[in-house]
């Protein structure tokens, strides 16, 4: 089979994309037969003259048929390859083709209107482009018969666009000067231009080398999602989703992040293909695992013998931004890397440039079109690779209000202030000696699902006593459930640094709690536990420490005296009685016990 390559097309509006595109299709014969002509004689019956963009049109609307075609993406093929072409008609589809990954470039064609020179976008796709980590980039100078094909306009665009990439360290592959509507340059058996003898488009093209083949990288794959098999007797899951760098074969040991859990492959799952040995970038798969663990949407599944992608909760990165609203601090977006979707805040802006003049500028938040280097937080700790390592993983979106509103690179993880504990839960979990018996297994036993609900409010509000209570009632309900007030383990697990009494040593006290409170979870108890006045700091240990999925916080009595973030409310001693029955049909409605008619 041939290779295929796929190039994005950028430009500033109506320099000539779609133009170009429609003619490299007529050239290379890559049209159905008699689509050129088609949509000729409709011009000509509708007294509007031929547009070579009409082309991608005319095919569009066929698209139902299936052929050519899809919303911005066009094949082609030369003797050498094939080709798929990215049609980005502006910034967003743009950085979408590049994150999502189902069209992802790997080299560039920038189109500027020789008639209309250098604008805006042609600088800003100019840097994007390299922002996101396409090197081979060529520049088509077009519209070059509206110039007369005069060479000095040429060079004058030439010079003043290579000044440009200069300053933001780019090396453009090639200049060309072309005319989309004349077919000048675009194959070599067009050219009005005697002072021109450089390649044409389409040698052009062919010349691109094509990346050093990705799957002798390290192997990554977001997980997107976990399928439970259907058959009774098969408890086994799979684990789907498309692998962005790397391979991996049947057998392997791998570590999914930011959990650092270990497991092995099983089986290659294919759809609608048998079961294959090995899985290469680019392809999507399902995974099946020799000891089941709990993974979820957004985990990277790792080989352990290769290295370790990072793991984050402060990131460092270069950014893109074009939201319509500008993107500030003290509010709430989500980023997206691979299949993670996570909570986040813009904490510092340490550079700000215009795109397109390259002037810096002094402002406290990144407007649209702004081009920041900045340091976001993150509510919650992932996986990824820093831009010189994997650049897929590298890349990120930032949706603000359900629209990517910006997008780019990250350049390094940051430290974070519970760096400490995560270190020990990956290691924890990396080491961890598996039982024979599966989560399931245990949750079908017990008929229950494992969870600690976390009961914390002011002193003397109840939290005791509707813990005990709740213990009882599903304790009675032949549940396997076990009380432990923050105080059990003070005096044993934690006897050591029981004395003195600092933040660090509170911060020891929540981990290790949280680490036996695992223990107990692991082994499929429902776990209650009373904690005084927990804040969201106390809470960010636990749930770094055990899955949030598994975590429950209520708050006791009425009177809100911390920043933690809580599940449910419920009176505490005012009314213990429906305390528990709230507790219980949370506990209901959650899936975690069983929920009668
Ligand atoms: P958008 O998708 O809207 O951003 O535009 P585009 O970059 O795809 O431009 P398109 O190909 O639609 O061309 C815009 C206009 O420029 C059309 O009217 C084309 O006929 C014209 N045009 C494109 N290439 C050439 C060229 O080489 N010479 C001349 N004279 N006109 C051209
Ligand atoms: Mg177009």
């Amino acid at each position: 089979m041939k290779e295929q390559m796929n190039i994005v097309i950028a430009g500033h509006v109506d320099h000539g994309k779609s133009t170009i595109i429609g003619r490299m299709l007529a050239d290379t014969k890559s049209l159905p037969e008699g689509k050129l002509e088609q949509v000729k004689a409709n011009c000509k019956l509708n007294s509007k003259p031929f547009e070579y963009a009409f082309l991608l049109d005319a095919l569009k609307d066929e698209q139902a048929q299936g052929i050519t075609i899809d919303s911005a993406r066009v094949f082609f093929k030369t003797e050498k390859r094939h080709y798929i072409i990215i049609d980005a008609p502006g910034h967003i589809e743009f950085l979408k083709n590049m994150v999502s990954g189902a069209s992802r470039a790997e080299a560039g064609l920038l189109v500027i209107d020789a008639y209309e020179g250098i604008q805006e976008n042609s600088r800003r796709h100019g840097y994007m482009l390299s922002m996101l980590g396409i090197k081979q980039i060529a520049i088509l100078v077009n519209k070059m018969d509206l110039v007369n094909y005069d060479q000095k306009v040429y060079d004058a665009i030439v010079k003043e666009y290579r000044e440009f990439l200069e300053k933001i360290d780019v090396e453009p592959k090639c200049f060309i000067p072309v005319s989309g509507r004349e077919g000048d340059n675009i194959t070599a058996s067009i050219n009005h231009m005697d002072w021109y003898q450089g390649d044409c488009l389409l040698d052009i093209l062919d010349d691109f080398e094509k990346e050093k083949p990705d799957f002798k990288k390290p192997f990554r794959f977001p997980v997107q999602d976990v399928y439970k098999f259907t058959n009774k007797k098969d408890d086994r899951r799979i684990v789907a989703g498309n692998v962005e760098s790397g391979s991996i074969k049947v057998g392997t040991e791998v570590v999914f992040y930011p959990s650092g859990k270990r497991s092995r492959i099983k089986s290659i799952e294919g759809f609608n293909i048998d079961p294959k040995e090995t899985a290469y970038v680019g392809e999507s798969a399902g995974f099946t695992l020799e000891e089941q663990i709990y993974v979820t949407r957004g985990d990277i599944m790792t080989n352990a013998a290769e290295i370790k992608p990072e793991v984050a909760r402060r990131l460092r990165l270069n950014l893109f931004w074009m939201g319509k609203e500008p993107f500030v601090k003290n509010k709430d977006y989500f980023l997206k890397v691979g299949t993670a979707k996570v909570r986040c805040r813009l904490e510092e802006i340490h550079r700000l440039i215009n795109a397109s003049d390259l002037n810096s500028i002094q402002s406290e938040q990144v407007n649209r079109h702004d081009v920041a280097e900045c340091t976001l937080q993150l509510n919650k700790a992932i996986a990824f690779d820093t831009v010189d390592k994997i650049a897929t993983t590298s890349r990120f979106v930032i949706v603000d209000d359900y629209e990517i509103a910006g997008g780019g690179i990250i350049k390094e993880p940051l430290e974070d202030k519970l760096a400490w504990v995560r270190d020990k839960v990956i290691l924890r979990n990396y080491k961890w000696e598996k039982s024979i018996i599966t989560e399931d297994q245990r949750a079908e036993k017990y008929n229950q699902k494992s969870v600690m609900i976390i009961l914390t409010g002011p002193q003397k509000v109840g939290k005791k006593e509707v813990a005990k209570s709740l213990e009882a009632n599903l304790f009675n309900d032949g549940k396997w459930v076990y009380f432990l007030g923050i105080g059990n383990v003070l005096y044993g697990v934690d006897a050591d640094i029981k004395k003195q009494d600092n933040t660090e040593n509170r911060q020891e006290h929540l981990r290790r709690l949280s680490e036996v409170g695992h223990l107990l979870l692991d082994s499929g108890m429902i776990l209650i536990v009373t904690a005084v006045e927990l804040t969201q700091d106390d809470l960010e240990i636990i749930k770094t420490t055990i899955h949030p999925d598994k975590i429950k916080v209520v708050w006791v009595g009425d009177e809100l005296t911390t920043d933690v973030s809580f599940d449910t409310k419920v009176p505490g001693l005012l009314d213990v009685e429906e305390s528990v029955v709230k507790l219980k049909s949370m506990l209901q409605d959650n899936g975690f016990i069983y929920k009668p008619w």
